[in-house]
């Protein structure tokens, strides 16, 4: 066996993350390791990786007992982590960040050309067309993550560890990841990949490991077990319906748009939303539908013949404060970098943007506060040790969970939410589903903006799709099926 880790437990303040979780992986193998968000997926990869010591347990590489008591030492090893929180030096070029700590040349002379010109053979292979030098502050989210990729591939590691390498990249990029994959492990290497889509772990796995509440559930072959056994493993119990649907649709019109134009981003484009309505907008990366979304929170620099929200018309858009005080609410795909204040703690978090409700003067009512989160909390059934747990040490669907009851706390007229159910669980997922029921229910237009087609025909009333920046059309009811939206999506259909 490559890798055993023996009954590892590993406790916070408040939490056992692990309580004596075991794990192996076979040389040659692509292993999963699945569980809803809080199992313990990323903590058990942060002892592997040297970040964590655990309470107690042992690592076997090859037989051999490891202890490692800083990243490098795992490094040592011949594991590379790529985690879920990237960890790239912003100030740095991307060349510099994929040869960090095994630079080219001497300490005092670095062969910076080299450097590049290796860097632009692994960014390639990924299919990345980027000038190695550009700084990573320029990049967005799904490069950075391509970045991380790079540079775990050009390490010269045995294991490679990825925790959610998929989550903001595309699917046509996640193809070229699976491709790169393969290729890994004919060369011998394995592979450890956390992932929330379980198309994925079909597609690609050998074996998956599934925890819960921070213990081992079970380890399988891929071929021994169903998507529904599976499902039931990590939640512990059986899902009928992975999405539920039950907003009621009013006649009357929430917003409406005439040739709304988002300069420079997207051509105008004429829709409206109802009350109790949910209505997509979906189309390939670089479609133009976030820059659509942002635009209609005022982002962008806009142009419109008319913008009318619950029968007021808006006479400009400038500002997402403009945006907010009509009643639109915007929350972010990006959680980290636009969504959440990670060294505060959720109390502050949920109050920070809603101090008009809760800092009606200059004091903030704090214990107004504590009581609301803590029913935030409760409703939206995040996952905390305490309403004071810090943001920062919240698992990844937790952090989103958050992100949505601070910005839903507004009470807005539309809602627009962007790539909601990133990187969250199944269980959460429908959490979020079922949220997205009420809040269209509660008279409020939801606008949800994704690339999760299954999202899109589980859910949706209307759909627009989108391509190159234009919509190509908006599909009713009975026409929402995944032919017409990739049909439409990958620019086949004629715009009318
Ligand atoms: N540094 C920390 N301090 C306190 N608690 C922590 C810390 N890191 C993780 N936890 C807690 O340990 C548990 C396991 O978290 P972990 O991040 O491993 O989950 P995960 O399976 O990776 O979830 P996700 O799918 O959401 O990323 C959670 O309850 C989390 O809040
Ligand atoms: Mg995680």
């Amino acid at each position: 066996m490559l890798l055993e880790m023996k009954e590892i437990t590993k406790t916070f303040p408040g939490v056992v993350a692990l309580d004596k979780v075991s794990f192996n992986l076979k040389e040659n193998e692509i292993h999963a390791l699945v569980g809803e968000n809080g199992a313990g997926k990323s903590t058990l990869i942060k002892i592997l990786g040297g970040i964590y010591k655990p309470d107690s347990g042992e690592i076997f590489l090859n037989g051999k007992k490891v202890e490692f008591n800083s990243p490098l030492d795992a490094k040592r090893h011949g594991i590379a982590i790529i985690h879920q929180e990237l960890m790239l030096a912003e100030n740095l070029s991307i060349a510099e960040n994929i040869f960090l700590g095994k630079e080219f040349g001497s300490p005092l002379n670095l062969n910076f050309h080299k450097m590049v010109e290796e860097s632009k053979k692994y960014l390639q292979m990924l299919g990345f067309e980027i000038d190695p030098q550009t700084k990573v502050s320029k990049l967005n989210v799904s490069e950075k993550q391509l970045v991380e990729i790079a540079k775990a591939i050009s390490s010269n590691a045995k294991i490679i560890v990825m925790d959610e390498p998929t989550a903001t990249i595309s699917e046509h990029e996640t193809q070229i990841l699976f491709e790169i994959m393969k290729e890994l492990k004919e060369k011998g290497i394995s592979i450890i990949f956390i992932t929330h889509k379980l198309g994925e772990v079909y597609q690609i796995a050998d074996r998956v490991t599934v925890l819960r509440d921070g213990k081992l559930i079970g380890t399988k072959n891929i071929e021994e077990i169903s998507s529904e056994e599976l499902v039931k493993m990590m939640v512990g119990r059986e899902i009928k319906e992975m999405f539920p649907k039950y907003n009621k649709v009013q006649d009357e019109i929430i917003l409406e748009v005439e040739d709304f134009e988002v300069i420079g981003y997207v051509a105008p484009v004429s829709f409206n939303v109802k009350k109790g309505e949910i209505f997509g907008i979906t189309g390939l990366v670089g479609c133009g539908k976030s820059e659509l979304a942002l635009g209609l929170y005022g982002v962008y620099r806009t142009k419109f013949k008319k913008f009318i929200i619950d029968k007021q018309p808006l006479l400009e858009l400038k500002s997402p404060q403009q945006a907010l005080k009509a009643g639109i609410v915007l929350v972010p795909e990006d959680r980290k970098s636009q969504g959440l204040v990670l060294l505060l703690d959720v109390v502050q978090n949920i109050t920070l943007p809603n101090c008009d409700i809760f800092a009606p003067s200059l004091n903030i009512k704090w214990k107004k506060a504590t009581e609301t989160t803590k029913k935030q909390i409760k409703d939206y059934n995040i996952k905390v040790s305490g309403e004071h747990q810090k943001v920062k040490n919240l698992s990844g669907g937790n952090q989103q969970k958050v992100v949505l009851a601070k910005f839903l706390l507004k009470k807005p007229k539309v809602a627009i939410l962007v790539e909601p159910t990133r990187g969250i669980d199944v269980g959460a997922k429908i959490e979020v589903y079922k949220l997205i029921n009420n809040l269209a229910n509660s008279g409020i237009g939801v606008i949800l903006v994704t690339s999760e087609i299954p999202e899109i025909t589980g859910l949706c009333d209307r759909v627009m799709v989108m391509h190159r920046g234009k919509m190509i059309e908006i599909l009713e009811k009975g026409e929402i099926t995944p032919e017409r939206i990739l049909k439409a999506g990958t620019g086949l259909v004629e715009n009318v």
